[in-house]
């Protein structure tokens, strides 16, 4: 079976897109499966966790991985997915015609949404570029508090939009950060936290689409 690609696109900054992307991937891995990580992010900054990682070489398994201009992104997926069973696409914010290129080759588009009206506002164009290339996708909650209002009204207006949205959902939590900042996703190094149940859970919901 040819390689399954997922790309992770959000306009707004900061969303937390690469923190998604490198928690899939670990967990993705964690199971067996060959995963290759793709950067066309000029900030680079899946590419700046793929070089802690190697430290920790010995300890988790490899993701091939790719650092290219969004232009070059075709011919590295072509050659890229011969050799592993998932692709997952980290996408520069604010950059429209790059996260077309990418969406175009996805079988699913994940749409990381904080809680926050700016988020759910700029999740609009991606979610308007993957119908277009007639893509599914999935708004993805991060960083999501346990309850409070906030957290009402923006599931309510995500819910008026009436856009696909995963079950699972991030939580608001340090160990995000902690392990990126390791090369780490929070499977590898919390593997009983709350945290890594929550990626789990997100990956099996999403896996009959991969
Ligand atoms: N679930 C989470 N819990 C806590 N912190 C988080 C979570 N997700 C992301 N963060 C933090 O939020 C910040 C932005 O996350 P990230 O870099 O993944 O976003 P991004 O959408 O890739 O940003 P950019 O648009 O600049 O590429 C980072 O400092 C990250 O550690
Ligand atoms: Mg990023």
């Amino acid at each position: 079976m040819r390689a399954r690609i997922v790309t992770v696109a959000q306009q707004k900054g900061g969303a937390g897109k690469t923190t998604l992307l490198v928690q899939l991937a670990t967990a993705a891995a964690s199971t067996g499966r060959r995963v290759a990580v793709v950067d066309i992010d000029p900030q680079a900054s899946l590419t700046g966790w793929m070089r802690i990682r190697t430290h920790e070489a010995r300890t988790v398994p490899a993701l091939r991985f790719a650092m290219v201009g969004g232009w070059r992104l075709g011919v590295e997926l072509d050659r890229l997915a011969p050799e592993v069973d998932l692709v997952l696409i980290d996408t520069p914010p604010h950059a429209e015609s790059e996260a077309k290129g990418a969406i175009r080759r996805a079988d699913l588009v994940l749409v990381p949404c904080q809680p926050s009206p700016a988020d759910i506002w700029a999740s609009r164009a991606t979610f308007e570029l993957a119908a277009k290339e007639r893509r599914p996708a999935r708004l993805v909650w991060t960083r999501m508090p346990a309850r409070g209002r906030v957290v009402e009204e923006a599931r309510a207006a995500v819910g008026r939009e009436g856009w696909p949205t995963a079950v699972a959902e991030l939580g608001n939590r340090q160990v995000y950060v902690a392990s990126f900042a390791r090369g780490l996703g929070v499977v590898e190094a919390e593997p009983k936290g709350a945290a890594a149940g929550e990626v789990r859970a997100l990956l099996e919901e999403l896996s009959p689409l991969l």
